[in-house]
């Protein structure tokens, strides 16, 4: 299968090392021919909308909807136009009302609160432990205490918590569990998908994810009347019937009346992208964990790095990487300078400033309580995040390991 190489940034080296790693990190991988095809076939025909009056035969969402819910294995699936869009429609479909609480994972991105805001909620936020993921003593404390009846648990960068234990917690308290898997398309925990764990899964198809239709989402579950007023909101105009994966006529008339259209329906075109892309799934996971593998070998050499092992039942789908630099804010500053000035972009969940796709909860003003997160902050603080496209080769990730360890170096040694 063929990769797209990395295109080189602009800027020439600079450090007086000579080290230059200048690649850009956002490189996506190219669409499939198959998809490109299926692409221009839909453009001839002018047809993109994914519901017709009088069409004939299932549209490409339908069929999408079909293959991605026989691979992860669930009963339904619905595509949306984001990921976004698909945790706010599960959080309405699960009777989420304003003024409401949600539980919801500190590290996380803007998305996440966006969704709870986006059905006038309040998010609560639980802490992030040293292992980059949710705190179970903070979920089980705040799911006894918060009055929630949903948690919106975020696999932030694909770092995946226990989920049997998640699942427990919150079957004992009668919360309802909705999946953010943006960053775990494919992955599993104990041999089970991200997604099909919680009553709801959402999953992004936005560039930077693991498939590409630029923006799309889609929602999983096994729940009949989720999955009607999922089909209803993302807005089909009570065209439910071409949809394959649909609950019984019954339960659309349980909803239909009462069910607003919101309008956040995935194309024709974005679906017909995305189909060839399930099948390589697989295949693509592979790659990324190879590059994950060797880049972790390499950062580790670097004084001050740490990157907490990872749990044998986590089958992660590693789409970049993330570890902690043991130094204090004013030196990560220095190091983040001394990788930019060797062409190499890391960002930081400590930033002061929201930057490109990091923030963190401190810039969440619209947070509608003060977060209760004492310990999240220390870990944000030190976190570092890297994109690891799959085309990255050894000698990248050899060059990149030689960055860190001099920006390390050379920052741990400023006062
Ligand atoms: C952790 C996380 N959750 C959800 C989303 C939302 O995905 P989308 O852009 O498809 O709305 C993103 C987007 O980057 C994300 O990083």
């Amino acid at each position: 299968m063929s990769s797209s190489s990395i295109a080189p940034t602009a800027v020439a080296p600079r450090a007086p090392d000579g080290l230059w790693f200048g690649k850009d990190l956002s490189t996506p991988e190219p669409i499939p021919e198959e998809a490109i095809e299926r692409a221009l076939a839909l453009m001839r025909s002018g047809r993109l909308h994914r519901y017709g009056e009088q069409g004939t035969g299932y549209p490409e969402p339908s069929l999408l909807e079909l293959e991605y819910a026989a691979y992860v294995g669930s009963k339904y699936c619905v595509a949306v136009s984001s990921c976004g869009v698909a945790m706010f429609i599960a959080l309405k479909a699960l009777g989420v009302k304003p003024g409401d609480k949600v539980l919801t994972s500190t590290f996380t991105l803007s998305p996440v609160p966006g969704a709870i805001a986006h059905a006038g909620a309040d998010a609560i936020l639980v802490e992030t432990n040293a292992d980059y993921v949710t705190d179970l003593a903070d979920l089980e404390r705040k799911a006894a205490t918060s009055g929630a009846k949903v948690l919106l648990l975020s696999h932030m960068r694909g770092h995946i918590a226990d989920l049997a234990k998640v699942m427990a917690i919150c079957g004992k308290h009668g919360i309802a569990v909705v999946e953010d898997c943006a960053h775990t398309m494919g992955a599993k925990w104990d041999g089970k998908f991200t997604g099909t764990w919680g009553q709801v899964g959402c999953y992004s198809a936005q560039t930077y994810k693991h498939i590409n239709s630029g923006e799309g989402g889609l929602l999983v579950t096994d729940d009949d009347d989720v999955a009607a007023q999922a089909i209803l909101m993302s807005g089909c105009y009570m065209m439910y019937d071409q949809h394959i994966l649909k609950p019984a006529a019954e339960v659309f008339d349980r909803w239909k009346y009462v069910t607003p259209n919101f309008s956040m329906r995935m194309s024709n075109l974005a679906a017909s992208l995305l189909r060839p892309q399930i099948g390589q799934l697989a295949d693509r996971a592979q790659r990324w964990n190879r590059v994950y593998a060797t880049l972790e070998r390499e950062l580790k050499k670097a004084a001050h790095v740490s990157i907490p092992g990872r749990d044998a039942r986590e089958e992660y789908v590693a789409s970049s990487i993330q570890f902690s630099l043991n130094l204090k804010p004013h030196q990560i500053e220095r190091f983040l300078q001394e990788c930019s000035l060797r062409g190499l972009y890391i960002k930081w969940f400590g930033t002061p400033a929201p930057v490109a796709f990091t923030s963190n909860y401190e810039h969440w003003h619209y947070l509608a309580s003060k977060p209760d997160i004492p310990r999240s902050k220390a870990v944000l603080d030190q976190l570092l995040d890297l994109r690891t496209p799959i085309s990255l080769t050894d000698e990248d990730c050899v060059l990149i390991g030689k960055i860190v360890s001099v920006a390390s170096d050379l920052a741990g040694a400023i006062a």
